[in-house]
C-alpha cells in the first residue's frame, strides 16, 4: 500500500514537469534554453539553418519586437533572434514599426542584447519604408499589421497590408531569398492569406506551412 502511495505521489509530481518539458520549444544552443518559442520554433529553426546555408547578409522585419525577449512565447522576439544571427554572421537587420511604443521597447531590447551595431529599428509605416528601401533582401519577415481572430474587417486589412508590403519589396528578392510570414495559422487564413496566394502564382513554393509560413523560390 505504502509503495503504491509513493508511486502515485511520484507520478503526480513528475507528470506536470514532464509535460512542461515536452512543451518547451527552445532554440538551444542558439538561444539560451530558458526561452520558449512555442509555435514558431520549427520555422525559426529552419530559417536559422537557411540563413547559415545561404550566407544571408540583409534581413528586413516588418513589425518589431516590442517586448524584446519577454515576447518569445507571444510575439516571437524575432528582432532579437535574427539580430543575434546577424551579429554572429556579419549581416545587417532592418526592423520597421509604426508604433512609437513598439519601437521604444524594441530599441531598448536591441541595446540590452548588444545588437545596436547590426540592428536598426525604424519608426515608420512599413509601406513607406519598403518603398524607399533599395538594397537586395536575403530574408524578409512579414509581421506587422496586428491580426484579429474575430474581426473580419481587421483580418482583411491585415492581409491586404502584408500583400502590399511584399509587392513593394519583391523586386529586391532574389533566387536564394527566404520569406517568412507570421500569424498564419489563424481563423480567416491569418496575415499570410493574400500574400501567399500571390507568391504561389509567382515562382515561390512553401517549405513549411504551420503557424508561420516559410517560402523560398522554386
Ligand atoms: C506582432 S507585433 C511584431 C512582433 C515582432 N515581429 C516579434 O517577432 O516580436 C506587430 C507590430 O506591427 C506593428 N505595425 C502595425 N501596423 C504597422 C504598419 N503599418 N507598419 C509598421 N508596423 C506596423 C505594430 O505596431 C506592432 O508593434
Amino acid at each position: 500500500m505504502k509503495t503504491l502511495i509513493y508511486i502515485f505521489l511520484g507520478l503526480a509530481i513528475l507528470t506536470p514537469l514532464v509535460i512542461k518539458f515536452l512543451q518547451h520549444r527552445h532554440l538551444y544552443p542558439f538561444m539560451p534554453f530558458k526561452y520558449n518559442f512555442r509555435r514558431r520554433r520549427v520555422t525559426f529553426a529552419k530559417v536559422l539553418r537557411l540563413l547559415n546555408e545561404r550566407q544571408a547578409k540583409s534581413i528586413i522585419e516588418t513589425g518589431t519586437s516590442r517586448k524584446g525577449l519577454d515576447g518569445t512565447k507571444s510575439d516571437g522576439a524575432a528582432t532579437i533572434v535574427f539580430g543575434k544571427w546577424a551579429k554572429r554572421n556579419g549581416a545587417k537587420m532592418h526592423s520597421v514599426d509604426i508604433s512609437e511604443d513598439s519601437v521604444k521597447g524594441s530599441r531598448a531590447a536591441v541595446e540590452e542584447n548588444g545588437l545596436s551595431d547590426v540592428v536598426t529599428v525604424y519608426l515608420e509605416d512599413s509601406l513607406t519604408f519598403l518603398e524607399r528601401f533599395n538594397e537586395q533582401v536575403d530574408f524578409l519577415y512579414l509581421d506587422s499589421y496586428d491580426y484579429s481572430k474575430t474581426d473580419t474587417e481587421i483580418q482583411h486589412k491585415s492581409q491586404v497590408h502584408h500583400l502590399e508590403e511584399f509587392k513593394l519589396i519583391e523586386n529586391q528578392l532574389h533566387q536564394d531569398s527566404i520569406v517568412l510570414i507570421d500569424d498564419c495559422g489563424l481563423p480567416g487564413g491569418g496575415k499570410g492569406k493574400l500574400v501567399v496566394e500571390y507568391m504561389l502564382e509567382r515562382n515561390w513554393k512553401i517549405l513549411i506551412d504551420r503557424y508561420q509560413i516559410l517560402l523560398v523560390r522554386k
